[in-house]
């Protein structure tokens, strides 16, 4: 027997939320399908961010269907009890198990999607749901819809607009409420953990994959459950590949290396970069190239504040880091002629932040009515520049080539400034240095 390990009245309150929102719709939220990864064997299964953001409800094979105003209002469609199933892979709730322990109005076991859901949806005028991000689930609902349209004939209703429910969803999901900003906190002080003790662990001979399982024991050691994404552990010229993904070499004596790795808490995840010496002592090209990337970042962390634009962070990274890449020789040139021709993307090809949250790269809109959007208190995000010069570039001075260097803090944002919730990862180059083969 299992139990829910979060006050079930957390979800409820959010759902409250969204009913005050959505009166007289259906909102409708299908869990992820589980992957199969060969014969009987799964790919390690996560809920959905917005399902269970709004239940708590962790199988796979469930379905919210939220009617705000209407009864039963709130419905989940959750897998039958099944003793031989649950021999094999554990316990399942049940119908039963759902109202009676996540609160649920009324729940149905899955197989009864297609006969239930159009009566679900009877009299409901615009269903929030979105398209082709579940296809399977999608037939569900396309098969559920025709019923009613039949059903509703020459009545004039029952055309039941479809609304893309990521925009509704982000929103309530941008600005982290107390509870939300403890977990996310937690997945950020635990990431920041695992980040410690693999520059404790380093040393020239160490495979990436080997200072991978030591931040990932890490985490879990911590209380993680598992990773927010997959983790990047680059040696050498590999920092240059952005989402590197091999982690299988060997950790050179004088090679940098860059993990980019983040612990889940409570469905909240961390986002950490940290970029150092596999020996534990920069050379001097690194500790140049190194810092001009490191005052960029803190340059980008002071001018947080509610009301600046989210872009502001962007341009005035690309403005620095162009007058680094000037400074050190790898760019030439003027800097308004770099910037217009969009020159730095050799060398910095991504954005400066996204919002973080559950997931990773978390939902919400970064313009609104086509303007960037201003910041304001509660909203979390990272602060990740980084400069990468290509191993084979022929136009950077070879004393450069194939260095790749980021650095990745999150943040929310507070009522006068923000603060950074993954300072206990070290990124001064001293501070690191004294503790780099030191575990
Ligand atoms: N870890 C992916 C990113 O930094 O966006
Ligand atoms: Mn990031
Ligand atoms: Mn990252």
């Amino acid at each position: 027997m299992r139990r829910p390990t979060i006050d079930p009245g957390i979800f409820k309150k959010r759902r409250e939320r969204l009913a005050a929102q959505t009166q007289g719709a259906a909102v409708i939220v299908p869990a992820h399908p589980e992957l199969i990864r060969n014969h009987d064997v799964h790919f390690p299964y996560r809920q959905d961010s917005h399902l269970y953001y709004l239940t708590g409800f962790e199988e796979p094979e469930s379905v919210l269907v939220l009617r705000p105003g209407m009864t039963p209002e709130y419905v989940l469609f959750v897998r039958k009890k099944d003793v031989h199933r649950e021999t094999w892979d554990g316990f399942r709730y049940g119908p039963e198990g759902a109202e009676r322990e996540f609160g649920v109005d009324k729940a149905y076991p899955f197989d009864e999607i297609d006969k239930v859901l159009p009566t679900l949806l009877e009299g409901v005028e615009k269903v929030y749901y979105r398209l082709y991000w579940n296809t399977e689930f999608d037939g569900h609902l396309q098969r559920a819809l025709e019923s009613v349209r039949i059903k509703q004939g020459r009545s004039g209703t029952g055309l039941l607009p479809i609304i893309d429910s990521s925009e509704i969803l982000g929103e309530m999901r941008l600005k982290k409420e107390p509870i939300e900003l403890e977990w996310l906190r937690r997945a950020c002080e635990i990431s920041a953990e695992g980040h410690v003790a693999a520059m404790k662990f380093t040393h020239p001979g160490v495979n990436e994959r080997q200072v991978q399982a030591v931040v990932e024991y890490t985490f879990r050691m911590h209380g993680s459950p598992r990773d927010g994404y997959g983790s990047i552990v680059a040696s050498g010229a590999s920092a240059t590949t952005l989402h590197y993904v091999f982690n299988d070499q060997p950790c050179k004596e004088g090679d940098l290396l860059l993990i980019d790795a983040g612990a889940e808490y409570n469905h909240f995840t961390g986002d950490i970069t940290r970029t150092f010496p596999v020996s534990g002592r920069f050379t001097d090209v690194q500790t140049r190239f190194y810092e001009k990337v490191l005052q960029v970042q803190k340059a980008i962390l002071k001018m947080i504040r509610p009301g600046i634009a989210f872009k502001s962070m962007q341009d005035t990274t690309i403005e620095m880091l162009t007058d680094a890449l000037l400074e050190l020789g790898i760019l030439k040139g003027s800097a308004n002629h770099i910037i217009e021709q969009q020159l730095f993307k050799k060398y910095y090809p991504h954005g400066v932040s996204h919002w973080l949250g559950m997931d990773v790269h978390d939902c919400g809109l970064y313009k609104i009515k086509g303007e960037s959007r201003r910041l304001e208190p509660g909203m979390c995000f990272t602060v990740e520049p980084g400069l990468y010069v290509p191993l084979d570039d022929q136009d950077a001075p070879k004393e450069f080539r194939g260095l790749g260097v980021r650095i990745e803090d999150d943040v929310v944002v507070t009522d006068l400034g923000c603060e950074v919730m993954t300072s206990k990862a070290p990124k001064e180059i001293h501070d690191m240095a004294s503790i780099i083969g030191k575990g």
